[in-house]
C-alpha cells in the first residue's frame, strides 16, 4: 500500500512544512509543528469527494429517539445517560491504577453476556495479565475475545471481520498506526487512531470505549484534543489507596454530564454502591469535633458527605490550608468570611480539610458545611451528629439558597437525620415540610453556627 503523505502544521498559525522542525518559521512559536495527514494527497480521502452526501431537511433524518443499549452495570448506565449509543465513541480517562481496565473488562463481560461478543485490545498488557485480572473479577465468558496488539489498521481488520457488540482499546496512547512516523502516543498518532476508531464505529454502528491516561496536571496525556472529537469523556476518580470510586462524564453527546457512579474497589473488582450516602457515611465517628454532613447533588442523586476539618496553631509564619475533595481557593474564600465576618481568629491556624470517601464535591451548596466543619474544630465543640448542613456562603457571610433543597432534604430524612440548617432565602421559596425533619434557617453563616454547633 503507498504510504500516505503526511505534512507538519503548526497548530498556532497553521503554517505547514514537509519535515519536523522544532521552531515555527511562520509565527516562531517552539513545539507547535504536529504531524499531520495531508487528505488533498490521500487518494482514500480524494477517492470520497465527489459523492459527497447532499444536505437534507432536519424532518427527514432518521429516527429522532435514539436507540440505546443498556449496559447492565446501573451505575456506568446511568453516566453513559441511560445506556450506550450505538456507534458512539467513549473515552474514559483516569490516573494510572485507578482502575480504567477492571471497569471496561467488568463491562465488556456485563455486555458480552446480553449482547454476544466484546473484542478487548489491550495494547499495553498481555493476553495473560488480562486472563489473571478475568479470574480474580470471576469472569468466565467465552464472549470476551481479547487481542494483544498495538497497530490500529489490524485492530480495526479484525474488529470488521468480527463484528463485536462492543469494541475496546486500551489504552488510546499505545496503539499507532504506519501512516504517522512519530511514535505512539503522540499528538499526531492519538489524533489518527482516534478519528479512524471514530469513522469505524459510526459507520457499522457499534460502539467503541477508548481508554486514555492522564497525566499529572489532569490532561488526557498530551492531546486533550481528544475530548473534542469522542462523543463522552468519563472520568474515573478517587484516591488511590481510598476504597471509592467515582466515574463522572465530563462530556456527553447522549445525556446529562451531570450524573455520576458511586464503585468500591474490592479484590473481586468495582462493586456498585447503590446507596453512596450510607457508604459514604459508613465511617461517622458522632461527636467528633470538626465534622458536618453536606447534601451534595450530583445529577438527579442526592448524596450525603462528611465533611472534616482541622484547626491547629501554626508552627511557622504563614499558615497551611490545605483542601481535598473540593476546592482550595474556595477553603481560603470560607476562612476569610469566617475571620471578618463571624470573628473567628483562624489567621494564625494550619487548617485542614477534607471530603470524606474521595468524593469531590464541586458546587457551592457545601460551603456551609465546610464552614461548620472548620468552626467546630476551632471552638473544640461538635457540630449536632443528627444535623446536615445546606448552603452557600457569600463574601457578606450571608447564606444564599441552592438548587434542589427539597430532594437534599428527603434523603437527609431517609438516612435518617432529624435535623437541617439551611439558607432562609431558600425556606421562602415554599419547602415543602419533609417528614421527621426539623429544618431551621438561617440567614448567616454566623447564626447557623450558633444553630449547628452545642455548648455540651
Ligand atoms: N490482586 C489484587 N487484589 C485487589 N485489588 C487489586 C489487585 N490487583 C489490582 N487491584 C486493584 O486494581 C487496581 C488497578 O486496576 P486497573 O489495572 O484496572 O487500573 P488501570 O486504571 O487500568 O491502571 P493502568 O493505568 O496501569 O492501566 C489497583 O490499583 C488495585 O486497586
Ligand atoms: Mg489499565
Amino acid at each position: 500500500m503507498a504510504k500516505v503523505k503526511t505534512t507538519f502544521v503548526c497548530q498556532q498559525c497553521g503554517a505547514s512544512s514537509p519535515a519536523f522542525l522544532g521552531r515555527c518559521p511562520s509565527c516562531e512559536a517552539w513545539s507547535t509543528m504536529i504531524e499531520t495527514i495531508d487528505e488533498r494527497r490521500n487518494p482514500a480521502i480524494a477517492a470520497v469527494r465527489p459523492h459527497a452526501e447532499r444536505p437534507q431537511p432536519l424532518t427527514v433524518l432518521g429516527a429522532s429517539v435514539l436507540k440505546r443499549i443498556p449496559v447492565p452495570i446501573v451505575e456506568l448506565d446511568r453516566v453513559l445517560g441511560g445506556g450506550l449509543v450505538p456507534g458512539t465513541l467513549v473515552l474514559i480517562g483516569g490516573d494510572p491504577g485507578i482502575g480504567k481496565s477492571t471497569l471496561v473488562l467488568q463491562a465488556a463481560a456485563a455486555l458480552a453476556n446480553d449482547r454476544g461478543p466484546v473484542l478487548y485490545v489491550s495494547a499495553e498488557e498481555s493476553a495473560q495479565q488480562i486472563r489473571l485480572r478475568a479470574d480474580r473479577l470471576g469472569i468466565i465468558s467465552d464472549q470476551v475475545l481479547v487481542m494483544s496488539s498495538t497497530d490500529l489498521d489490524a485492530i480495526v481488520a479484525t474488529a470488521s471481520s468480527l463484528a463485536p457488540a462492543l469494541l475496546i482499546v486500551d489504552s488510546i496512547q499505545t496503539v499507532s498506526v504506519d501512516d504517522i512516523s512519530s511514535a505512539a502516543g503522540s499528538v499526531s498518532q492519538v489524533r489518527e487512531c482516534t478519528s479512524r476508531l471514530m469513522q469505524w464505529g459510526k459507520s457499522r454502528d457499534i460502539p467503541v470505549f477508548i481508554i486514555g491516561h492522564v497525566t499529572k496536571e489532569g490532561a488526557i496525556a498530551g492531546p486533550r484534543v481528544l475530548e473534542h472529537m469522542v462523543d463522552a469523556v468519563l472520568y474515573l476518580e478517587g484516591e488511590r489507596h481510598g476504597h471509592f470510586r467515582v466515574l463522572r462524564a465530563v462530556k456527553n453527546r447522549f445525556g446529562s454530564t451531570d450524573e455520576v457512579g458511586v464503585f468500591e474497589m474490592a479484590e473481586s473488582g468495582l462493586r456498585e454502591v447503590r446507596n453512596p450516602s450510607e457508604a459514604f457515611l459508613a465511617e461517622r465517628h458522632g461527636h467528633a469535633t470538626g465534622s458536618s454532613v453536606a447534601v451534595t447533588v450530583e445529577g438527579t442523586r442526592p448524596i450525603l458527605v462528611e465533611v472534616q476539618a482541622l484547626t491547629s496553631q501554626s508552627a511557622f509564619g504563614l499558615p497551611r490550608r490545605s483542601a481535598n475533595g473540593f476546592d482550595a481557593g474556595r477553603l481560603q474564600l470560607l476562612v476569610a468570611v469566617l475571620q471578618k465576618r463571624v470573628g473567628l481568629a483562624l489567621a494564625g491556624q494550619d487548617i485542614y480539610a477534607n471530603v470524606v470517601g474521595g468524593m469531590r464535591i464541586g458546587e457551592p451548596a457545601a460551603d456551609l458545611a465546610v464552614a461548620l466543619a472548620i468552626a467546630s474544630s476551632f471552638r473544640d465543640r461538635p457540630v449536632d451528629t443528627d444535623l446536615v448542613a445546606v448552603g452557600e456562603i457569600g463574601l457578606s457571610g450571608e447564606l444564599r439558597s441552592v438548587s434542589q433543597i427539597d430532594r437534599r432534604l428527603g434523603e437527609a430524612s431517609r438516612l435518617g437525620f432529624s435535623k437541617a440548617v439551611i439558607p432562609a432565602s431558600a425556606a421562602r421559596r415554599g419547602t415543602v415540610d419533609i417528614a421527621g425533619l426539623s429544618v431551621q434557617r438561617a440567614d448567616t453563616v454566623g447564626e447557623a453556627i450558633e444553630i449547628s454547633i452545642t455548648d455540651s
